[in-house]
């Protein structure tokens, strides 16, 4: 049997990671292990879960090297301290007898592409973000892409705009589209009069995810909703930011909850009568999209990217293109002042988020899984042979 190795180099909450987390418990028909570079929320919840979890245990922060926050030097010696950890990774993966590694962020491939070779076993990398000059930088964007060519068998990508940002050339790629455990729209309060709106934003407070423009944005509106829940933690040095977006909701007289990182944001899902995504860059999936919808919220997205593939505009949600505080602002009018066309949104969306149940992308990855192993074992046994 198929047995997949899953790699992370965090176990904190965010996105990438919950979905991992998510996925290995819904897989069937393959076994299934974890490795974390370091300890945290996630690697918990999987071992609590009976999931085969291992941290290796090493020295280095991955925290300090950021794409922002390193120079030229500080990436080069996180590189080679990744490396070191690859081959420690390597003496896991023989140990476990896995036979596909699939690594889950930029510094799991880095790892992963040594332990790969070490378990001489194919190596898989799980896109989560996209490999864009945007959010990794001119420089090293290309960078990322050649080697992620170069060191991986295959590609699963979390949406299509993730895919078409590598290197597609001879390549296996599967789009695998993050899914939610779909709850059959569990009741929840009806869409509320303008004035006693309420709006979610979910997801973790760093800049890219644009709360500071949705809250410029909200302070525009003509009807101000009841109440807004900011939802999210930090966790990779965005406190800062977080300041920001307090004192920010202060200055422009917001009813602001800030709720820090919560397990279950449906909890705040289901409250609220709309969710607003606000990405400004293009988002690479966009999860929390769709579990907005999957509650039941009259949803606004930002354009282009996965929401994109998520959302039929004026059908089951809108869309507003990314970093555009004036559509925002308009779309958010539209909906505050409209109930009926909130009601519309809200009762199409639960059956568009069935189309991204997290059993159909756990078939499709187990799947593509087990066709690469039995490929490249076929593959192995003709070099043998020849
Ligand atoms: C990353 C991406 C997000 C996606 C998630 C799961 O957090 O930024 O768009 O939904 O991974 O793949």
């Amino acid at each position: 049997m198929t047995k997949a190795l899953f790699v992370s180099h965090t176990a904190a909450p965010s996105g990438a990671e919950l979905y991992v987390a998510r996925l290995v418990t819904a897989l069937r028909g393959l076994e299934v292990a974890v490795a974390f570079t370091a300890d945290g929320p996630v690697a918990e919840r999987m071992r609590a879960g009976g999931v085969e979890t291992t941290i290796i245990q090493n020295d280095f922060d991955s925290r300090a090297m950021t794409i922002a926050g390193s120079g030229p030097a500080g990436l080069v010696k996180g590189f080679f301290a990744l490396l070191r950890l690859g081959s420690a990774l390597g003496s896991v993966t023989r140990r476990s007898a896995a036979s596909v590694l699939v690594a889950e962020s930029t510094k799991a491939l880095i790892v992963g592409a040594v332990a790969a070779r070490v378990a001489r076993i194919p190596l898989v990398w799980h896109v989560h973000d996209r490999i864009s000059a945007e959010y990794f930088g001119r420089a090293l964007a290309p960078l990322v892409r050649v080697f992620g060519w170069a060191v991986s068998d295959a590609y699963i990508a979390n949406s299509r705009s993730t895919l078409s940002s590598l290197i597609r050339w001879r390549k296996p790629a599967l789009v695998a589209y993050p899914g939610v455990e779909i709850d059959g729209g569990r009741p929840r309060p009806s869409q509320r009069s303008p004035e006693k709106t309420v709006v979610v934003v979910v997801g973790r407070l760093t800049r890219w995810k644009g709360q500071d423009v949705f809250l410029r944005a909200l302070a525009q509106v003509a009807v101000r909703p009841a109440h807004v829940y900011l939802v999210g933690g930090t966790f990779f040095g965005e406190e800062p930011f977080q300041n920001e977006l307090q004192l920010l909701a202060d200055d422009l007289g917001l009813p602001v909850t800030f709720t820090g990182h919560v397990d279950d944001p449906t909890y705040y899902m289901r409250r609220a009568d709309i969710l607003v995504h606000c990405s400004v860059i293009a988002e690479p999936f966009g999860a929390v999209v769709v579990e907005g919808m999957n509650a039941g919220c009259a949803v606004i997205a930002s354009q282009p990217g996965g929401p994109t593939e998520i959302i039929e505009p004026g059908v089951n949600g809108l869309l507003v293109d990314a970093g555009d505080q004036a559509q925002l602002t308009a779309a958010l009018d539209e909906l505050i002042g409209d109930p009926d066309l909130r009601r519309r949104l809200s009762a199409a969306a639960p059956a568009r988020a069935t189309h991204f149940d997290i059993n159909d992308s756990a078939r499709d990855v187990a799947g593509f899984l087990d066709v690469l192993v039995a490929t490249s074992h076929r593959g192995r046994a003709a070099h043998v042979r020849s």
